[in-house]
């Protein structure tokens, strides 16, 4: 059959569509170019906000027209999958097998059970083993970075979150088995690579967290390692001491901050104050400086004041975080805080997000500026619009350089190059080629 797999979410997601996608194509399955061209569609979904499954639903409404009109196989896997379990055949009867999270390598088993002709074929349980995934299966995307699991799950419990119930307790890969992999890679022509985890920095599969990124950045011919995402209470002043003193280590850090009011963090159940969350930042000392940092926010939990939401903007000028994702909270179905009322209104909670983005875009921009001047090494990644005059790049700290370059140059696609930053927007660097 011809496949074709959507995929929504965060990187996990997309790793997974990658190795859902090794396991269709070993069954002797074949990519199809588009959604409109496949008989099997395979909706890899995320849960972590109400938006985001509405997307899911919407999608296959669409795919309830297709099936319709020709013969499609209809599978959804991922947060989604894992979280509504069969409710998912009963809102969308369309829809032939579920798979969830813990379960992806039965896949080719669920594709053949639905080709014999069962109908809504179910598959949601948690296989010890199953992130133990073969490397040699995954299809990657041809780029010069490969994402990379090392630990699945999550074992902290913040009040908000899905994830714990999504993507089940923690089970960490060997770092054998993560070197190993990363040697391969590197070995098929890998410049980067980017590990994975739901809280990466709990890992514990042989060795700590900081010392598997001292391991990886001894596979020769790697040239820059990525990780996301962490806890603030899993980052050590080993792992800081890491990322200050190894080069190969891209100089980018997301740490989840998420309120900068203790009451909200209490009632969040985040397991730190914003005082034990800038004392962990402290561990970084001086390499903080030479860093991206950048962190996630929740605005309008249940029960935050106006008092409470200036200290997230306390809390977003102190560290100056040089990027930051924020959200309204989104009530989450066998969450914690479902027990708490959601008693912001929506024009409160919207006003307040577009505040703290506001201020954020204000210091993204300062922090750009910063950059101008300096001669940085920065990886090729695409061609820009073809009037435009510009590539794409990316530096170490995870910031995009529109790059002017000379007519009649090419660029090589997935290379780093020197680049020396130009000028200095919110949203990119520009630059030209040094
Ligand atoms: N509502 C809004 N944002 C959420 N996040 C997680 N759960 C929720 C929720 N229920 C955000 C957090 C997390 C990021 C991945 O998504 O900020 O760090
Ligand atoms: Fe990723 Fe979390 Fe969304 Fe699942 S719910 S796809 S783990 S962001």
């Amino acid at each position: 059959m011809k496949y074709f797999i959507e995929t929504w979410g965060c990187q996990m997601n997309d790793h997974d569509s990658e190795k859902l996608s090794g396991l269709l194509a070993r069954e002797g399955h074949e990519p199809a170019a588009s959604l409109a061209e496949a008989e099997l569609v395979l909706l890899n979904t995320c849960s972590i906000r109400e938006k985001a499954v509405h997307k899911v639903y919407s999608q296959l409404g669409h795919l309830r027209e297709e099936k319709e009109l020709r013969p499609l196989m209809i599978g959804v896997t991922g947060c989604l999958a894992q979280q509504d379990q069969e409710t998912i055949f009963k809102r969308a009867p369309q829809v032939d097998f579920v798979l969830g999270t813990m379960a992806i390598q039965n896949l080719p088993h669920l594709v053949s059970e639905v080709q014999a002709g069962r109908r809504h074929v179910l598959d949601t349980g948690e296989y010890p083993d199953h992130h133990l995934f073969p490397p040699e299966v995954t299809v990657r995307k041809p780029m010069a970075k490969a994402l990379v699991t090392i630990i699945e799950g999550c074992n902290h419990a913040c009040t908000y979150c899905v994830v714990p119930t999504t993507r089940g307790a923690e089970r960490h890969r060997p770092f054998e088995d993560v070197v190993e992999e990363v040697q391969g890679l590197v070995g098929r022509g890998y410049k980067e690579v980017e590990l994975l985890g739901q809280n990466v920095n709990s890992f514990s599969g042989g060795c700590s967290f900081a010392e598997l990124l001292d391991r990886v950045a001894d596979v020769n011919g790697l040239e820059w390692i990525r990780f996301t995402t962490s806890h603030p209470m899993n980052f050590t002043r080993e792992l800081a001491q890491v990322l200050a003193s190894n080069p190969k280590i891209a100089p980018f850090l997301h740490l989840p901050v998420q309120s900068g009011s203790d009451r909200v963090l209490r009632r969040m159940c985040r397991e730190y104050t914003t005082e034990q969350y800038l004392e962990r930042l402290g561990f970084l000392g001086d390499a903080r400086e030479r860093l991206c940092l950048s962190t996630d926010f929740i605005v309008g939990f249940p029960g935050e004041t106006d008092e409470d939401f200036e200290g997230t903007l306390r809390i977003l000028d102190t560290v100056a975080y040089d990027t930051s994702f924020s959200f309204v909270y989104s009530p989450r179905p066998g969450t914690p805080a479902l027990r708490l009322q959601d008693d912001i209104p929506m024009t409160v909670k919207a006003e307040r997000l577009a505040r703290l983005q506001a201020r954020q875009t204000e210091l993204t921009w300062q922090s750009h500026r910063r950059q101008v001047g300096l001669t940085l090494k920065a990886r090729i990644e695409s061609q820009g619009a073809t009037d435009s005059g510009h590539w794409m790049a990316r530096t170490g700290q995870w910031r995009n350089v529109h790059l002017r370059v000379p007519e009649g140059i090419h660029p090589p696609f997935g290379e780093l190059v020197d680049v020396r930053i130009v000028d200095a927007g919110p949203h990119f660097l520009r630059g030209e080629l040094a």
